[in-house]
């Protein structure tokens, strides 16, 4: 049987020079690795007590909802900005270049509801923290992250410290 590692492709050089890109698409369009990343993710959180799933646009809706269907929880949604059609709040974080906006509904999370945030990847850390503080703005309490991969060598971890964060795959590398 193939190792969850396996299934992700990677391409040297992209999407700039000196840049070694971890491929999702690879493991999705494998039955098998589709499987074992969920399965990998759920595996990493079974001992946590949870009330909701949140995940972000786009690669979080992916992995972020199986979690969810899986422990009969709720997927609540962080859209780009101007997605979202009702109230929202909003939180402004870092790319690379520039800057970029990220919602919630407001009425998506209850004060005092426990919340598990799931992405595809953790690279500076920026859209984590964002998400964290999004969750936190509403009154909600995030108990913990699961990635699938991580990066490690952008330090993201050390934007989180206090929070759990999981992930199944770990790269030491950028
Ligand atoms: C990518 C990735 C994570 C985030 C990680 O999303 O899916 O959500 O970047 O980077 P960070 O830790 O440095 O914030 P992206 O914003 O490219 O959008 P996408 O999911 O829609 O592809
Ligand atoms: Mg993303």
């Amino acid at each position: 049987m193939k190792k969850l590692e396996e299934y992700v492709r990677c391409i040297p050089d992209f999407p700039e020079e000196g840049v070694m890109f971890r491929d999702v698409t690879s493991v999705l369009q494998d039955a098998d690795g589709l499987h074992l990343a969920i399965d990998t993710m759920q595996e990493l959180v079974k001992d946590l007590d949870f009330d909701i799933v949140v995940g972000p646009e786009s690669r979080g809706f992916i992995f972020g909802t199986p979690i969810a269907y899986n422990n009969h929880k709720p997927f609540v949604l962080i859209r780009k900005k101007g997605k979202l059609p009702c109230e929202t709040v909003s939180m402004e974080y870092e790319l690379e270049y520039g800057t970029a906006v990220i919602e919630i509904h407001k009425d998506a999370i209850l004060p005092g509801q426990k919340i598990l945030i799931v992405d595809d990847l953790i690279a500076t850390g920026g859209t984590t923290e964002a998400m964290i503080r999004l969750v936190e703005s509403l009154g909600g309490e995030v108990v913990g992250v699961v990635v699938l991969m991580e990066l490690a060598g952008l330090k993201g971890r050390e934007k989180l410290k206090g929070y759990r964060l999981e992930s199944a795959i770990c790269y030491e590398g950028k």
